[in-house]
């Protein structure tokens, strides 16, 4: 199996993208580092630890992180996820608490466990990837496969005009990961819009007779209000795509390698990504940038996350 460590903040859609990795049978998730950024680190330690509760997979280690961005504050997305990040719908505490070790440390200390070997899947800012690269700049060399959910590849963001909320939440770390590792693998807001999930389907399978989908009918339901109303009944969930494209790329089916650079400092377009699109900067392409995923198959690994098939 294909050892994953996946750093996330959870979130809605990242608790679907963890549903779909503890699910899927080529691949063997060995560690949960835990970002700030959906709501604050006290809820996203709390929420991983819920969700490995629901697929009884406690042996798995959750490593807190960062609990800010490297330099300046950001606000965070309750108004989406709900103030503690799960819909806020009263669950009941998690079984355990955290590892002790520091996320930037247990993801140096895998990556050498798993030398070569290891897969990442960055589903929140990365701050906790950030400051494992600045402790340990050899890092990348022991990557198999990095995939990131964040940008906006032609700068349409969701947080600001410009930006998508894990690149804006702490763009000086996303400028330390796109910097650091040779080849990233990048699925943005603008490919999470054009692979929204049917919502009038997706509420069917989240009527599946198990505990997964009952779990997630209750958390989702916000943002799937949400989404009913403001963007005709299709469901945006940014980190399962990212998700299916780490787990199953054979259903790639565009992808465009480019320079990709953080924005730091703009007025109005700090945390964009901006893409070298007609390669004028001379730097080597560093991403390859989602732009098509075989719908029908992200369809089926939602519905494989929640037993609904
Ligand atoms: C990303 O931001 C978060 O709100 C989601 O969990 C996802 O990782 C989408 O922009
Ligand atoms: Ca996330």
């Amino acid at each position: 199996k294909i050892p994953l460590l996946i750093d996330t903040d959870p979130g809605v859609d990242d608790a679907l993208a963890l549903l779909m990795a503890f699910a899927d049978e080529r691949h063997d998730v060995v560690a949960l580092t835990i970002a700030a950024g959906n709501v604050g680190l006290q809820y996203t330690v709390r929420n991983a630890l819920k969700l490995c509760d629901i697929v009884g997979r406690t042996d798995v280690p959750v490593f807190a992180g960062s609990p800010d961005p490297l330099l300046h504050p950001s606000v965070d997305a309750a108004h989406v996820h709900g103030r503690d990040g799960y819909g806020d719908v009263d669950l009941p505490p998690p079984s355990r608490q955290a590892d002790a070790e520091h996320a930037a440390l247990a993801i140096l200390r895998l990556s050498h466990q798993h030398a070569g070997e290891l897969m990442l899947v960055m589903l929140g800012p990365l701050t906790n990837l950030a400051l494992a690269l600045k402790l340990d700049p050899t890092l990348p060399q022991r990557i198999k496969r990095i995939v990131v959910m964040g940008g906006a590849v032609t700068c349409h963001g969701n947080i600001t005009p410009a930006a998508e909320f894990n690149i804006a939440f702490d763009p000086e770390a996303a400028h330390v990961v796109f910097t650091a590792f040779p080849h990233l693998l990048v699925s943005d807001w603008e490919a999470t819009v054009a692979h929204g999930l049917p919502l009038a389907e997706a509420e069917q399978w989240l009527g599946a007779d198990s505990d997964r989908a009952r779990f997630y009918e209750l958390i989702s339901r916000k943002t799937r209000g949400l989404s009913e109303d403001s963007k005709g009944g299709r469901w945006y969930t940014a980190d399962a795509l990212a998700m299916a494209w780490a787990l199953n790329p054979e259903g790639q089916l565009q992808v465009e390698s480019r320079p990709l650079n953080v924005e730091l400092n703009g007025t109005f377009s700090r945390g964009a990504t901006i893409v070298d699109w007609n390669r004028q900067t001379g730097q080597p392409d560093n991403c390859d940038l989602l732009m098509a995923y075989d719908q029908g198959r992200f369809e089926a690994l939602v519905r494989q996350a929640l037993g609904a098939d």
